[in-house]
């Protein structure tokens, strides 16, 4: 038997983890030597950034949870850092696998290599090239000591081999985001406000922001949400709030009446949202993905992105974070000139199971 830990700690990573929980335990079944553990950082802790998320995608509770809870990036980063390496002292794993960019990741990942356990890291090699957003450092640490990196596209890939990763230890296996979402589809529901603002297919907007350029100061902030009333044309907004940006918002007087802040979604509800809106405006970088996916138009308030697909196939576009940018791109939506774009390259709903059995030929003899 052969112990794999897989590492959850932040909203984005639970997607991430469903498909390949799920092929493992088809591996486990099919005869197969590997098993996991399940260690949840604790990193996000509410029911509405973590539980539901959990719930909805049936992922099984965590065989253990560090409860890191939140604090700066060092804070959070150390008290990760302690508690999964006296986890790996205490009861040591085979393999460290960790997803995506989030604190957890990069924490989990240094704590493993140092004590000589290896990593596998699933959406490896994508860049933003901006050192400002913390995501990029995570990306940069943990490839730098990631034994086996799973990348979503060739230009990922590309990043590495620059990088002078040798090419046998690099894997293009596509997007296990993707899996879920094609996997839920057909459960994805609207949520309980559905009727109540009276939201109609294509008539509506979903904007969300979290980055702390867009949302940490309040009148860049209060210019943005201006600019989004405006542009958007008394179409209801429905913007899913995000804790840290809550904080700012309640500093501004007098919002656009047509945006309505609502809690963080659940999965299904989030992606029924998106789904059926007429553009996307987000700074996230997953939902850009997502919403290639589905052909929704996608407007992305950053400067630069780390899923460059998602522009050059997909149906994302970079605007930058003038809100000023806004006006003539959703105009050209309006007008219906927005790309319709397609799907990249094994992104295909089956990224978890080629993820397994390229580690099921890897670990076992
Ligand atoms: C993290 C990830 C980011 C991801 C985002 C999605 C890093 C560096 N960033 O950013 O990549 O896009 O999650 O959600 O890991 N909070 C709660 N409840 C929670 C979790 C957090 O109230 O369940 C509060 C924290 O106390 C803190 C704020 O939200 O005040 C920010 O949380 P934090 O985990 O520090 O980073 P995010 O900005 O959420």
């Amino acid at each position: 038997m052969i112990r794999v830990d897989i590492i959850a700690g932040a909203r984005p990573n639970f997607m991430k983890i469903a498909p390949i929980i799920k092929a493992l335990e088809k591996h486990r079944a099919d005869g197969g030597d590997l098993r996991y553990r399940l260690v949840h950082t604790g990193q996000h802790y509410d029911a509405r950034m973590s539980g539901d998320f959990f719930t909805q995608l049936g992922i099984p509770e965590p065989d253990v949870n560090l409860e890191s809870g939140s604090g700066t990036q060092a804070e959070q980063t150390a008290a990760i850092m302690v508690r999964y390496e006296q986890l790996l002292l205490d009861a040591p794993s085979q393999l460290c696998l960790v997803v995506g960019d989030v604190t957890s990741t990069m924490a989990c990942a240094i704590a493993a290599q140092k004590l000589r356990v290896p990593v596998a890291h699933v959406e490896a090699g994508i860049r933003s090239g901006d050192w400002s957003m913390p995501e990029e450092i995570n990306r940069m640490v943990t490839d730098a000591i990631t034994n086996w990196f799973f990348t979503t596209s060739d230009w990922a890939g590309d990043n590495l081999k620059r990088s002078g990763i040798p090419e046998d230890r690099i894997f293009f296996v596509g997007n296990t985001m993707i899996d879920t979402l094609l996997a839920n589809l057909d459960r994805l529901r609207p949520p309980p406000f559905w009727d109540e603002l009276g939201l109609q297919s294509s008539s509506y907007f979903v904007v969300t922001l979290h980055r702390p350029s867009n949302v940490d100061g309040v009148a860049a902030f209060d210019n943005l949400l201006r600019a989004i009333g405006r542009g958007t044309r008394g179409l209801p907004v429905i913007f899913p709030v995000h804790p840290r940006t809550a904080k700012t918002l309640q500093a501004i007087p007098g919002l656009p009446q047509s945006i309505h802040f609502v809690e963080p979604q659940p999965y299904l509800e989030f992606n029924y949202l998106t789904r059926h809106a007429k553009a996307v405006i987000t700074d996230s970088g997953g939902i850009t993905e997502e919403t290639t996916v589905m052909g929704v138009p996608c407007m992305t308030l950053r400067d630069s992105t780390e899923r460059p697909e998602t522009v050059e196939l997909g149906t994302n576009e970079l605007l930058g974070t003038d809100p000023a940018a806004l006006e003539p791109a959703l105009n050209r939506l309006f007008d219906g000139d927005w790309k319709r774009g397609r799907t990249p390259d094994l992104w295909d709903g089956n990224t978890g199971e080629r993820i397994v059995s390229t580690l099921a030929r890897l670990l076992t003899p």
